[in-house]
């Protein structure tokens, strides 16, 4: 049950920015980074397969790890909550903003989506920067055909910049919007980490919604949703405008 006073602060915000985690894409089958047993993080260790240094010391290693992601997240499909957020983007501004790299907002129809950590589907050259499309699909690392150099995951890995431009936008609309939703993030890596916490510090009201609260700040502003982001972003928004609910999913 949504508590109607969360459901009246959606309906009524005129801008609406939303940051996303690996959870909201969890009920599509892609495993979250640091969920016990299931999270990607519990069978490797983060040095060794998303840094820069990883993937020099073992190309191949960190090459094949991420074309593994890709296919998996090829046979993958945006669940109910990937929807019911690019469906929010027809009734009130919302600025999206994303950690994940699986491609699955926009494929749900999100014209826009930051997508702070890059995406998997595009790969570049790791010394002169240029993409290559689509992504060859080979288990031996790729070169590069200007420069000859390794061909890499066009995704941020620990220690790198983020796209440019990617943060200022997302800051922007962290100080901007009348509404932040937090939806499954364990809101650990910065700078995203901060983003929902520098709309609450000016008292912007800020919904978290994850199946745990924990390690979740609390707060005047902030108020948590506890459940699954497949089940309670249809709920809530189409809570907030029953006439669209024939369009949501879930
Ligand atoms: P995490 O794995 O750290 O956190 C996933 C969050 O989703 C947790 O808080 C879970 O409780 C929650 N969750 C799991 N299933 C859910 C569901 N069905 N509905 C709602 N919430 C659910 O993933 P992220 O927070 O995305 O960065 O991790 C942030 C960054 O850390 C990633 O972008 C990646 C990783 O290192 C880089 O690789 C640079």
């Amino acid at each position: 049950m949504i508590p109607t006073q969360l459901i009246d602060i959606l309906r009524e915000a005129s801008h609406v920015a939303v940051l996303t985690g690996a959870g909201v894409s969890a009920e599509s089958g892609i495993p979250t980074f640091r969920d016990a047993l299931t999270g990607l993080w519990a069978n490797y260790r983060p040095e060794e397969l998303a840094t820069e240094a990883g993937f020099r010391r073992d190309p191949e290693l960190v090459w094949n790890w991420y074309r593994m992601r890709r296919q998996a997240i090829a046979a993958t499909e945006p669940n109910a909550g990937h929807l019911a957020l690019a469906r929010l983007g027809g009734l009130v501004t919302t600025t999206l903003i994303t950690q994940n790299v699986d491609g699955l907002h926009a494929r749900a129809g999100s014209p826009d989506p930051i997508e702070l950590h890059g995406n998997i589907t595009r790969v570049k050259c790791a010394d002169c920067g240029i993409p290559v499309d689509p992504a060859p699909d080979q288990e031996r690392v790729p070169r590069c055909s200007g420069c000859g150099g390794l061909i890499r995951p066009d995704v941020v890995w620990f220690g790198e910049l983020l796209p440019a431009g990617a943060l200022e936008r997302a800051r922007a609309a962290a100080l901007d919007c009348d509404l932040f939703l937090s939806v499954g993030t364990s809101n650990l890596v910065e700078p995203a980490a901060s983003l929902p916490w520098m709309a609450g510090r000016r008292g912007t009201p800020v919904i978290v919604i994850n199946t745990s609260d924990e390690g979740q700040r609390t707060g005047p502003s902030i108020r948590h949703l506890i459940g699954p982001s497949a089940t309670l972003l249809p709920a809530l928004i189409g809570a907030a405008w029953p006439a669209a609910r024939g369009g949501l999913p879930g």
